[in-house]
Order: structure tokens, then sequence, then C-alpha cells
């Protein structure tokens, strides 16, 4: 009845007598505590937020579908690239990284591209960024690498004095800093962006060998960028620029769309390649590992609600699906375990049960009970322990990769090939002569603000990259005014 009528019920399903008057002794009287409408909605409004994203906390996302146009069965068993035409439903979450939530989405920053693949095998999720590689190549340095970017501890604002003395004394992120102050660390909006995968991963075939893959996703709107003064502008006037950008360009049924390609090398190639396969810090250049397109994706159905569906989705690098596995990539390995971790403290332990975050097209059958928030049937009456002489799910052993020769004592052994120029030189050689322009002004109008030591140590980084690049720096750092808070207050 309540619902024909469309009445306000509280959380019991209760009709509610008010949701605008308070129960009151009198009309100038104190309220009474046994208002408990008053009482529900105020609790529950208390409770509203749940911890942000401790990175990547700006974001929106939205369902999809995935195609496959290519053949790849040689190389995967994986269900989703079972046949050509072969369709999976997916969720797309775009983010930036360092700001927290309520930031704008269009600053100079890396993007994620977050992506969830409800596969017949289970969920499929590729965590990836808008570049295909990465600021550092140990998981160690992760969270410092983050602070470095989010607030100073004391002033909390963010500065790019942290950002440069972290990356003058980390030479590994040089290549990634080159990418982050060109033209594609100022995408415009989630649409104009490719997306990759970033790690090197692994497919395994219906023989179980493997074969070593990355992923890149290349948008078919074009790669568009704004330029420093743009997105100045533009996120005073629109902040959620690139979240609104996303939801009409859909809601209008002019759906975004990516097409997949991927490299391979086999594992004797890895022996072979020049650099480390594995490293984060590096790509597999083309000219060597052509791409190969596998399908297409489109983005077609914004989420009903923001908070149940975006937020609350959760990602992890440990949801992979039989053909697909990780590489011995570090940053890799140290994602497998950190996803999960957090989701367990942001969503809570039954965070995969809320509907974004479930297998659409597999039945779960996991042998986990009990724990808070369990609003699922918690697996019924079915026997909780194995082995038993009940029913109980079997394990599948034919899913079980092909095993991976190690070598070395174990050790903290550091990454410390000195190559990290290597690629940077290759990726400003590529540039042409206005990208380099739009790069050097970035770099000097940032770094220019830093103290001399930063600058000394970073220019001798780039130095390394290619002597024009750190001479035009040096030279626009010239004119760049240290930072003051323009216009004054009490000026204007
Ligand atoms: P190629 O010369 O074969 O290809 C260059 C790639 O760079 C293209 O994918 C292009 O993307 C992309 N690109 C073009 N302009 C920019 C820019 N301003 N910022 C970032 N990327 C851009 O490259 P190689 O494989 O020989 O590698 C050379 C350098 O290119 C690398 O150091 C790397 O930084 C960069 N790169 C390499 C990629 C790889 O996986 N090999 C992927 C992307 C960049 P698009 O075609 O989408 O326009
Ligand atoms: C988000 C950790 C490297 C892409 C996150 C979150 C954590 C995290 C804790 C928050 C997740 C959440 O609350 O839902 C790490 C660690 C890394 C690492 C420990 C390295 C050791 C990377 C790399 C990429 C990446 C290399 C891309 C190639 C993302 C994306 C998100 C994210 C896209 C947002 C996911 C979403 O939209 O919900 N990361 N990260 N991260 N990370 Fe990483």
């Amino acid at each position: 009845m309540s619902e024909e009528k469309n009445t306000l019920t509280n959380a019991a399903g209760v009709p509610i007598p008010s949701n605008e008057v308070s129960r009151s002794a009198g009309k100038y009287g104190p309220l009474l505590l046994e208002d408990y409408t008053l009482l529900e909605k105020m609790a529950h409004f208390n409770r509203e937020r749940i911890p942000e994203r401790v990175v990547h906390a700006v974001g929106s996302g939205a369902y999809g579908t995935f195609t496959v146009t290519d053949d790849i069965t040689h190389l995967t068993k994986a269900k989703l690239f079972s046949e050509v035409g072969k369709e999976t439903e997916m969720f797309v979450r775009f983010s930036t990284v360092a700001k927290s939530k309520g930031g704008s989405d269009i600053y100079r920053d890396i993007r994620g591209f977050a992506m969830k693949f409800y596969t017949e095998d289970g969920n499929w999720d590729l965590v990836g960024n808008n570049t295909p590689i990465f600021f550092v190549r140990d998981p160690m340095k992760f969270m410092d690498f983050i602070r470095s970017q989010k607030e100073n501890p004391q002033q909390n604002w963010r500065q790019d004095e942290m950002w440069w003395d972290f990356w003058s004394l980390v030479p590994e992120s040089i290549h990634q800093v080159l990418w982050l102050m060109g033209d594609r660390g100022a995408p415009m909006g989630w649409r104009h962006m490719n997306g990759y995968g970033s790690h090197t991963f692994s497919f395994i075939d219906a023989d179980n060998q493997r074969t070593w893959v990355k992923f890149h996703f290349k948008t078919d709107q074009g790669n568009k960028f704004f330029t420093e003064e743009q997105w100045m502008h533009l996120q005073g006037l629109e902040p959620r620029w690139a979240t609104k950008d996303l939801y009409q360009a859909i809601d209008e049924g002019n759906y975004p769309s990516w097409t997949l390609h991927i490299q391979t090398m086999t594992e004797e190639q890895a022996k072979s390649f020049p650099w480390n396969p594995f490293d984060l810090t590096k790509v597999w250049p083309h000219a060597d590992y052509p791409l190969q397109r596998v399908g297409r994706f489109e983005l077609n159905c914004n989420p009903e609600n923001f908070f149940a569906e975006v937020e609350q989705a959760a990602f992890s690098p440990g949801n992979i699906v039989p053909g697909i596995s990780w590489s011995p990539d570090r940053m890799l390995q140290a994602r497998i375990m950190s996803y999960a971790d957090t989701h367990r403290h942001r969503l809570g332990v039954n965070y995969d049960t809320i509907p974004v975050n479930t297998a659409h097209a597999a039945k779960v059958n996991a042998p986990y009970r009990d724990g808070l928030m369990r609003v699922d049937g918690n697996n019924g009456s079915r026997t909780n322990y194995h082995p038993t002489h009940h029913d109980y799910p079997k394990a599948d052993e034919s899913i079980i990769p092909p095993p991976s020769p190690l070598e070395g004592m174990a050790d903290r052994v550091e990454l410390d090939e000195n190559d990290h120029a290597d690629q940077a030189r290759l990726f400003y050689k590529m540039l042409d002569e206005d990208e380099k322009k739009r790069l050097v002004k970035n770099i000097a109008g940032s770094l220019g603000k830093c103290m001399d030591i930063i600058q000394k140590h970073q220019i001798a980084l780039f130095r390394e990259v290619d002597e024009d690049l750190a001479n035009r720096v040096s030279t626009a750092m010239g004119s760049v005014q240290k930072p003051k808070i323009d216009p004054k207050p009490g000026t204007v």
C-alpha cells in the first residue's frame, strides 16, 4: 500500500508522520526523545560518509559492453575472448589520482582507468591508468610517492616543491614525469584519453602455455588535451568538467568507445629484451612488439546512483580469470594484495557482495561467511567446512597456471639498472616542436617555484635525457615567479 501511494517511510518501512516538523513540547518547548523519526533521520545522516579512496578519490563511471573483434584464442583460454563477436558487460571508473574527494577532475595529473569485466568465469578487473608507465618500480616507494603528491601535512595544500623534491631524488620517475608534464598530463576529460593495463600481464592458452601481454585501450574519440591556461580556467567554472562530459555524452546516446590492442612477448623474447620486461617505468616499443587489435568497448549506460555504483565500486588487480594472469612486476605483485585490503577497510569485508562488485555472469560459490553487513543468503545451510562427507564445491585444478622458473637468493635486491633516461629520451624525441614547447613551459612553471637544490637535481636528470631539454627548462625557469597569494586579500 505504501508503494502504491508513494508514502515516505522510515527504514523499517513504517509510514512517517512528518518529514518537516519535529515533535516538541508545545510550540516553544523542547523536543521529545520519543521522536524516532527525527532520531533516525539525524543518525543516518551522521553516518553517510565512508572513507574516501586513499588515492583516486575523485572519479566517475559508467556501464558498457566489450565486444571481441579479432581472434586471440591461440593466446588465451579466457572465456571473454572465446569468439569474435562475443559481448561482455563492463563497469568502468575513471579518476584523477592526487586530489581528495571534492577536488576538480581536470587538473594536471595521471588519470585512473579501472575496468571490471563481468565474465562467465567471474570478474576480471584491469585497474589501469591513462599512461603505459609509472613513477616508481618498487612498491616500497608507493606510499612516499603518493604523499609527495597530496597535501602538506602542516599547511594542508598541495605543493609543487613536494612533487619535485621526490622526483628529483627518484631517477626512475623521469619517463613518467615527462608524460605527466606533457600534453597527455591534462586530458580533455575521460573520453579523450587512452587507457593502459600498464603492467606486463600473462595470457595462458588452452595448452597451459604462457605469453606475456600488455593491454592498450585507444580512445576512438581521439586524444585531446587542455592547455595549462584552459584547465586552470575551466576548473573554476566547472570542477567536475570530466564527470559532466562523460555523463552528458552517454545521456545523449553519444557513446564513447575504446579499441583494445595487445602487445605480446614470448618467454624466449623476454630473455633478450633490452630492458626488464616487467619494469613498470618502461614500455615495449611498438616497432618491436606491434599492437594487435582485439576488441572494442563502448560505455552506454550511466549509473542510476553515484554512491551505490561509483563510490562503492571496488576494483582489484587480484581479480583475474582463467586464461589471464600476473607477471613478476614488483608493483603488480604488491597491488594484488593492496586493493582488496583497502576495500575491506573502506567498504567492509563483504564489499564484493555490493551489486556493482559482485559477479554478474558467474555464480559466486565462495567459502566465506558472516562478517559485517552480510546481506545475501550467507551460503544458507551448506556445510561450512572442508573436507567433509557432505556436499561441498570442488576446486578446479585445470586452472592452475604453468609453473614459473625462479632464480636468485631471497634478498632486498634493488632494480638499479641505471637505465632511467633511455625511454624518457625516446619520449622526448618523439614530440614535435610545439609539444616540446608546451612541455618545457609546463615543467618550468612548476619546477621554477622550487628550492634551488631541487631544481639542480632535476635539471641534472633532464640533462641525462637530453641536453636540449635541460637547457630549455633552465632558461624558461628564469622567468618564473616564486609562489605568492595573488590577489592578496583586501586588494580586490
Ligand atoms: P611509437 O613512436 O611507436 O609510438 C608512440 C606512441 O606514443 C603512440 O602510441 C602515441 O599514441 C603516443 N604518443 C604520441 N604523443 C604522445 C604524447 N605527447 N604523450 C604521450 N604519448 C604520446 O613509440 P615507441 O613504442 O617506440 O615508444 C617511444 C615513446 O613513446 C616511449 O618512450 C613512450 O613514452 C611513448 N609511448 C609508447 C607506448 C608503447 O606502449 N610503446 C605507448 C604510448 C606512448 P597514440 O597513437 O595513441 O596517439
Ligand atoms: C586506486 C594502491 C599503483 C591504478 C588505488 C587504491 C589503492 C591503491 C590503495 C585505492 C583503492 C580503493 O579505495 O578503491 C596502489 C599501490 C600501488 C598502486 C599499492 C603500487 C604499488 C597503481 C598503478 C596503477 C594504479 C601502477 C595503474 C597502472 C589505480 C586506479 C585506482 C587506484 C585506476 C582507482 C580505482 C577505482 O577507480 O576505484 N591504488 N596503487 N595504481 N589505483 Fe593504485
